[in-house]
């Protein structure tokens, strides 16, 4: 039995996600009609369903969050065979059925779309060159999106937490500083901390605007996940050695990025800019309370304890 679906200007697909419960909050704070489906109830890799729920909120806009984003599980051959399916495939066919119906389509991918050799950030028209399957399956939807869909927006972001509440890399990082002595954690990859919040604001900005193609979406500046967990530690009040380790050290499956910072320029031209990194994440720590919620979002790589 399906959760019955309302008339809504926006419809969230994966609203059950990270990025997904941002934007219905996002929506929400912006008095902006809003729909989310998400599994067990509704499973886009089912056309028909997929389809149903768009006649049943007629959305003007679709933002596509759903998303298989277990970085380490896609490396596994059930891993990669759903990855492709969701990432690509499932991405493909609702740009399909967006574009038959006339509905503007906002698709979120990823910083790990590159390989991260180059030493500057990443602009819109740098070539992807993947080296995980979460990362390739993940471009091959971008493909696959923007070539059934023309009037689409593939919004590329990375290193989400938020909203609180929720598992993320702040808050495993708070957790594993109660627990242990010193923390272990990744100093060999480069990118931009995005507060979930903060892109969704951004999201409902791009959806009103004509803008195709490909842009880029991050909170400004950049660090190493190593930084990110200093800075944690540092804003919250906590004492606690963090050492930096390698890529190789931490051993993960999935091959990530030693920079995927990405050049949001277009985004500014657009008339849209993201906060410095760090001041979102003191609004983040500011916000979330006393309830901690344990664990490692599985984007990240672990801090090593
Ligand atoms: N998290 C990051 O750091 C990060 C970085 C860069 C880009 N992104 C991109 O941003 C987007 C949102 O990421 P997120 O972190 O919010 O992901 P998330 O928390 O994993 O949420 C994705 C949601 O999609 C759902 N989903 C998967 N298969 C589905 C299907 N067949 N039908 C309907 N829903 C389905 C998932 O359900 P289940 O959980 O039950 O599978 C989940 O609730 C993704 O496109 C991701 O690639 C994320």
């Amino acid at each position: 039995m399906r959760t019955s679906l309302g008339r809504a200007e926006l419809l969230v697909t994966g609203s059950a996600g990270m990025l997904g419960q941002a934007l219905l909050g996002a929506a929400h704070a912006a008095g902006t009609t809003c729909a989310g489906v998400d599994l067990p109830d509704w499973d886009l890799l089912d056309t028909e369903a997929a389809r149903r729920a768009l006649e049943a909120v007629a959305p003007s806009v679709v933002i596509n969050c759903a998303a298989l984003t277990d970085v380490d599980g896609c490396e596994t051959a059930a891993g990669r065979e759903a990855a492709f399916r969701v990432n690509a495939t499932l991405a493909g066919g609702l740009a399909r059925l967006c574009a038959a119906s006339g509905i503007r389509l906002l698709h979120l991918s990823t910083d790990y779309v590159f390989d991260g050799t180059r030493a500057e950030p990443y602009r819109e028209e740098d070539t992807p060159n993947p080296k995980s399957v979460y990362g390739t399956s993940k471009r091959r939807g971008e493909e696959a999106v923007l070539e059934a869909h023309p009037g689409a927006l593939v919004v590329r972001t990375a290193w989400l937490y938020g909203p609180a509440g929720r598992k993320n890399f702040v808050e495993a990082i708070l957790r594993l500083a109660r627990e242990r002595e010193f923390l272990e954690v990744v100093d060999d990859q480069r990118g931009s901390p995005t507060h979930a919040p903060d892109l969704a604001r951004a999201l409902l900005g791009l959806a009103r605007l004509p803008a195709t193609g490909i842009v880029h979406a991050t909170n400004a500046g950049s660090t190493t996940w190593h930084g990110f967990a200093r800075k944690i530690l540092e804003l919250s009040g906590v004492a606690r050695e963090v050492r930096a380790i390698t890529t190789t050290q931490l051993g993960r499956p999935a091959p990530r990025p030693a920079n995927s910072v990405l050049d949001c320029a277009r985004l500014a031209a657009l008339g849209i800019r993201l906060r410095p990194w760090e001041e979102a994440l003191g609004a983040y720590l500011a916000g979330r309370g006393g309830g901690a919620a344990p664990g490692v979002q599985p984007g990240p790589p672990a801090p090593r304890a």
